[in-house]
């Protein structure tokens, strides 16, 4: 059996991207920082056929020590629950953890979301706006998209509605 790529899903939330990578050939190793939500993510996957390819740690992904170097680390919509230097510190911290050709794919709510718009805009949250996501992805020569999704999961919001992404992609 060839080994399994391996990537890291940092805010894995319930683990369900989790299981998805697992299902196309991955290990994957998901970290969530809220016990609750971790809770969730253990039942999912031990409900899940891919359990053993799956690891799950109750932790801050600022805290934890990255031992290894992954194939692909996916980021999806967590980095922008973090002062905005963390994120860069991270996304720096990332990129090292990288093998060669290996994938960052970071998808962030803008500073025209409607969350972004509804939430305090202080110095722990980072909505990015358009021109500094831009400087990010010069920094790391990677690729951008803007994406408008239409969202019916939240119900501290008027829905349905449409949320605001950025979808940056860096490649080693
Ligand atoms: C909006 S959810 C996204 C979940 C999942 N990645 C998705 O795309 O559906 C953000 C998740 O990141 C987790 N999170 C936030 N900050 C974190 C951190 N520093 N380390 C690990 N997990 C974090 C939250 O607890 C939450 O479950």
């Amino acid at each position: 059996m060839p080994k399994r790529k391996l990537l890291l899903d940092v805010g894995c939330g319930d683990a369900k991207s989790c299981i998805k990578f697992a299902k196309e050939g991955y290990a994957v190793i998901g970290v969530e920082k809220n016990s609750a939500v971790f809770e969730k993510a253990k039942i999912n996957v031990n409900a899940s056929e891919e359990k053993k390819h799956i690891k799950l740690y109750n932790r801050g992904i600022r805290e934890m020590k990255l031992n290894q170097k992954f194939d692909g680390i996916l980021c999806s919509f967590v980095l922008m629950f973090m002062p905005k230097e963390d994120c860069l510190a991270l996304l720096e911290k990332f990129y090292a953890k990288l093998n060669p050709k290996g994938e960052l794919l970071v998808k962030m709510l803008m500073l025209d979301d409607p969350m972004a718009i509804n939430s305090k805009q202080n110095e722990n949250v980072f909505f990015p706006s358009y021109a500094e996501l831009r400087e990010i992805k010069e920094q790391y020569k990677g690729t951008l998209k803007f994406k408008l999704l239409r969202d019916n999961a939240h119900n501290n919001l008027d829905f349905p509605h449409i949320h605001s992404v950025g979808i940056l992609k860096i490649i080693k």
